[in-house]
């Protein structure tokens, strides 16, 4: 397979294995690109991209406009707080008045569920989700997935637990659609109140106690609670909830193997991880962030060479 399957990156659910396997190839050689000394290639001088950012973001933002300069595309960024979103423009007008400045590519953060996929039904341009809501964060799930295959060599028959804030996380939802995909067995920890009991039918298990959680799995990914989208309280209190699924370094040494830590960021030192973990050796969090531009390399040159290439 030397293409994607998909013309847009919607979401994990829509790719297929092989594609995933491709993103990750893909990957490898864009890591040791940017790795070089010169860490630009030529490959898309033709291309210009659009980074619509509806909410906020620091990592995604950024690791998608280097990749996009690494790859020497032609980059536009565009923020909706400084826009004229906030005179009533709608989504659709916004896209279509950018794309008239002939833009070939659009990577898109919005907060609401469904939104890359309302885009991609409505514009001629081929679209990114950066993460819609509390739907899916595709390119978030492949560095993550890559990050673990990078660790352990591959993804296959490995276990890994996703903690903490799963009802509210995108994260989550990419994870266990490209874990399973890439046949990992997958749990879910955390209060009662935020595991989504749907979540069972796509074939992840649920550990309510988290050292049980640890001591079964290859790789914990640690998810901040995310109170900016919480409406009501979910656990008494912050303090409560570190006491029960915060990893800290004594509960991570007193398991009876070396697990490895990821976590998608921004952290909430303290919270869902402490600092002692976060910046320990088990931990590959700034690994997972370099592996972030390797991978939305892969993904906007695999997209890109159907524009450029259409079959
Ligand atoms: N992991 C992640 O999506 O971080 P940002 O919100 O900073 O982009």
């Amino acid at each position: 397979m030397s293409q994607l399957s998909v013309d847009h990156l919607l979401g994990i659910k829509y790719l297929k294995e092989e594609d995933l396997h491709l993103i990750f190839e893909t990957a490898d050689h864009f890591k040791e690109v940017i790795n070089r000394k010169i860490k630009k290639v030529p490959t898309l001088r033709d291309i210009t991209i659009a980074n619509l950012f509806f909410e906020n973001s620091t990592r995604t933002k950024l690791s998608f406009e280097l990749a996009e300069k690494r790859l020497s595309a032609d980059v536009i960024n565009f923020s909706a707080a400084q826009s004229s979103v906030k005179k009533g423009e709608t989504l659709i007008d916004t896209v279509n008045n950018i794309l008239a400045m002939k833009v070939d590519m659009v990577v898109m953060r919005h907060p609401n569920p469904g939104a890359a996929s309302f885009l991609s039904k409505n514009v001629d341009a081929c679209i990114i989700n950066a993460g819609d809501g509390t739907h899916e964060h595709p390119t978030q799930a492949l560095l993550d997935a890559f990050s673990i295959r990078e660790k352990f060599g591959e993804v296959a028959g490995k276990k890994i637990v996703i903690v903490g804030d799963i009802l509210h996380s995108r994260v989550a939802l990419s994870n266990i659609f490209a874990l399973k995909k890439l046949g990992a067995e997958v749990k879910l920890c955390g209060p009662k109140s935020l595991l989504p009991k749907h979540y069972e039918s796509l074939g992840v298990g649920i550990e309510l106690d988290l050292k049980k959680a640890l001591q079964w799995c290859d790789a914990a990914n640690m998810l901040r609670v995310q109170n900016e989208r919480m409406d009501k309280s979910y656990f008494p209190s912050i303090r409560e909830y570190t006491q029960l699924y915060g990893l800290g370094l004594p509960l991570l040494k007193s398991l009876n193997k070396e697990i490895v830590v990821l976590h998608p960021g921004p952290i909430n030192r303290g919270v869902e991880i402490s600092s002692q973990v976060a910046d320990s050796d088990q931990a590959i969090i700034l690994d997972q962030v370099e592996n972030g531009v390797a991978i939305r390399m892969a993904v906007i040159y695999l997209l890109a060479s159907k524009i450029m290439i259409p079959v």
